[in-house]
């Protein structure tokens, strides 16, 4: 085990744990989101708001496929993920770790969780997105394995 987070425990999601992973994702990835660009550019429903709909569902979907990080009795970080069958392929589909946390191998361990998960439900490929604005995802989904596929350009108007 990695000596940086031994004393960290990766488990299976629970219902306990949503709101604790709202607050989580709340603090921690206002940088990370679309939704908070588009609020600061136009307005409409906050991020969060919107964010916290998509985790819940993908809680709700794939429950089998989340997990949370466990330091010293608090959730300090989660992961969750979809499965396109079609493309076997496993979707990591929000990571974020408490800052107070960071930069202690959680993020990696949370990573590799999903991806062992995905490797027990025989899918063959594993996807992830990030912003390229985004430092960490753009040198830490590499080191794992994951290779460049193509940037996208989102656009937003008012109606
Ligand atoms: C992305 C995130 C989950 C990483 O969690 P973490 O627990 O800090 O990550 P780790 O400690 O496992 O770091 C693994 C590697 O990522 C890279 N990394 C992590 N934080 C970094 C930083 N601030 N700057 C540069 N590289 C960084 C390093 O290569 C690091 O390895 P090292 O510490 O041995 O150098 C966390 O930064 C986070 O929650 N960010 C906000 C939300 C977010 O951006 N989520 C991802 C959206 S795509």
């Amino acid at each position: 085990m990695d000596a940086k987070c031994s004393e960290v425990l990766i488990r299976k999601v629970s219902d306990k744990d949503i709101d604790a992973i709202v607050a989580l994702t709340r603090d921690e990835f206002k940088s990370a989101s679309i939704d908070a660009r588009i609020e600061e550019m136009i307005g409409g429903t906050p991020w969060i708001i919107v964010k916290a709909g998509t985790v819940r569902s993908e809680l709700e979907r794939n429950p089998g496929g989340c997990f949370v990080a466990v330091a010293e009795g608090n959730t300090v970080g989660y992961i969750t993920t979809t499965v396109n069958a079609a493309a076997s392929r496993g979707i990591i589909a929000n990571l974020v770790v408490s800052s107070k946390y960071q930069r202690r191998g959680i993020g990696r361990k949370l990573l590799n969780e999903a991806l062992a998960y995905f490797r027990r439900c025989g899918l063959v490929q594993a996807k992830i997105e990030t912003l390229d604005s985004n430092e960490v995802g753009m040198r830490l989904y590499p080191l794992l394995g994951f290779r460049e596929v193509a940037r996208q350009i989102h656009y937003i108007m008012p109606l």
